[in-house]
C-alpha cells in the first residue's frame, strides 16, 4: 500500500476513533454466528478497530490480528483492553500486500470487509485441516458495479477447494464460510 493510501486509513481511523465497547459479531454473519468456534486460534487480517478480533476473543478463541493502519491497530488494542479481552488478542501492523503475516496455522480465518484476491489461496493454506474460513467483501450483487465489490459468484469459485457452510450475495454484500 502506498504511504498516502496508509494515511487515508489513519486519518478516517483517527476521526471516527474506538469502537463502540463490547463485542459484536460482525452484521452479515450474525444469522450463523453458532458456526464460528467458542475455542483455538484465529487470525484476522485488515481488522480495523478490532471490532472482529474482540469478538472472536469473546467467544472464547486467541486472536493474531492486523493491519495496515498503525492508528487502526491502537485503537483494536484499546478496544481489547476496555472488553477485558486484551490477554486473548494480538494485534499488528502489517500491509497485505506482503501477502499474510507469518504464523501458525489456525482455526479460523476472518477477513471482513477487505478484498484481495491475491491472498485467496494463502487464506486458504493458514488454515489447520478442518479450520474455518470467513470472508465477507462488499458486492455487486444487489447494488450494481463499484471499486471493491465483488463480482457475482466470485467467493464461492475462489474458495471452492473448501466445503461450504455458508455462503449468500444480497444487497451489495458477500459472504463466505468454508471448512478446510
Ligand atoms: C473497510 S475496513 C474493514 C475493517 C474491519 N475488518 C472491519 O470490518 O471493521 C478495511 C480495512 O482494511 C485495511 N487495509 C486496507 N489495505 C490494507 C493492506 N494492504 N494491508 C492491510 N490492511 C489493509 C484498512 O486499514 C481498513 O482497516
Amino acid at each position: 500500500m502506498t504511504e498516502a493510501d496508509q494515511q487515508r486509513w489513519d486519518q478516517r481511523y483517527a476521526e471516527v476513533g474506538l469502537a463502540p465497547p463490547g463485542p459484536a459479531v460482525p452484521a452479515v454473519f450474525a444469522h450463523c454466528e453458532e458456526l464460528f468456534p467458542s475455542a483455538g486460534s484465529a487470525l484476522e487480517i485488515a481488522c480495523g478497530r478490532g471490532r472482529g478480533a474482540v469478538w472472536l476473543a469473546s467467544r472464547g478463541m486467541t486472536v493474531h490480528a492486523s493491519d495496515v493502519s498503525p492508528v487502526a491497530v491502537e485503537l483494536a488494542r484499546r478496544h481489547a483492553a476496555d472488553s477485558g479481552l486484551a490477554d486473548r488478542c494480538e494485534f499488528a501492523v502489517w500491509d497485505l500486500d506482503d501477502g499474510l503475516p507469518p504464523g501458525e496455522p489456525v482455526h479460523l480465518v476472518l477477513c471482513h470487509l477487505f478484498r484481495e484476491a491475491d491472498i485467496d489461496q494463502a487464506m486458504i493454506d493458514r488454515l489447520v485441516p478442518g479450520g474455518l474460513l470467513a470472508v465477507a467483501c462488499l458486492s455487486e450483487v444487489g447494488h450494481g458495479p463499484g471499486n471493491f465489490r465483488s463480482k457475482p459468484g466470485e467467493l464461492t469459485t475462489a474458495f471452492a477447494a473448501l466445503e461450504t457452510i455458508e455462503a449468500g450475495e444480497a444487497d451489495g454484500h458477500a459472504w463466505f464460510l468454508g471448512r478446510r
